[in-house]
């Protein structure tokens, strides 16, 4: 059994999706779900789901220790998922090329400092783009910069907002996450 922990922060839709995907596998299960926030959504989803969830405190992430919990609980792949805070050297350390992120856009246009969330999609729509998607990558010391694994693409129509592309991404994201861990563990 491989098993993941899910970095998230926000409403964790992403770590609904794959907790959905892997409910039946034998060979890959959500582990542990991780986050910044206690108040993040993704920590009542583990609560219902009876996931594992562990409350990041910020000098945890400033301390580089993090990685032993990890390792203890045997945590053989991360996935970041709306995760908004820098991950620890010491779990890129740990972690070699087994720590993966979803970015809502076509990377590496539309990503970097301050790229996240809705300021992605308004930034793609504003510059009048005729197609976004979601990109996902391995996760090294620079952010939105690590090797490409797959990206899926999605048109925009001219009266689109930038909450109809988010909608139409975050679609994608739902769609094609979880099978691409799948590929990427197997
Ligand atoms: C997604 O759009 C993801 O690409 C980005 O943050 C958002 C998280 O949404 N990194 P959710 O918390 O999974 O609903």
């Amino acid at each position: 059994m491989k098993k993941i922990a899910i970095f998230a922060s926000g409403g964790g839709s992403n770590a609904q999706a794959i907790i959905d995907y892997f409910r039946s596998n034998v060979e890959i299960e959500v582990a542990l779900i991780v986050s910044n926030d206690t108040n993040a959504g993704v920590i009542d989803r583990a609560q219902k789901e009876e996931v594992p969830f562990y409350i990041l405190q910020p000098d945890e992430l400033e301390e580089e220790e993090f990685s032993d919990v990890l390792l203890a609980l045997e945590i053989d792949f991360v996935v970041l998922a709306g995760f908004l805070k820098k991950i620890p050297q010491d779990i890129l350390e740990a972690y070699p090329n087994k720590i993966v992120n979803i970015h809502p856009a076509l990377l590496p246009k539309y990503g970097g400092k301050g790229m996240y969330g809705m300021n992605v999609h308004k930034a793609v729509v504003n510059a009048g783009e005729k197609e976004s998607g979601m990109t996902i990558h391995y996760v090294n010391e620079n952010y939105d910069e690590g090797q490409i694994i797959e990206q899926h693409k999605v048109a925009l129509e001219p009266s689109d907002s930038a909450e109809d592309c988010a909608r139409k991404v975050l679609e994608l994201e739902h769609q094609y996450f979880a099978p691409c861990i799948e590929k990427v563990l197997s």
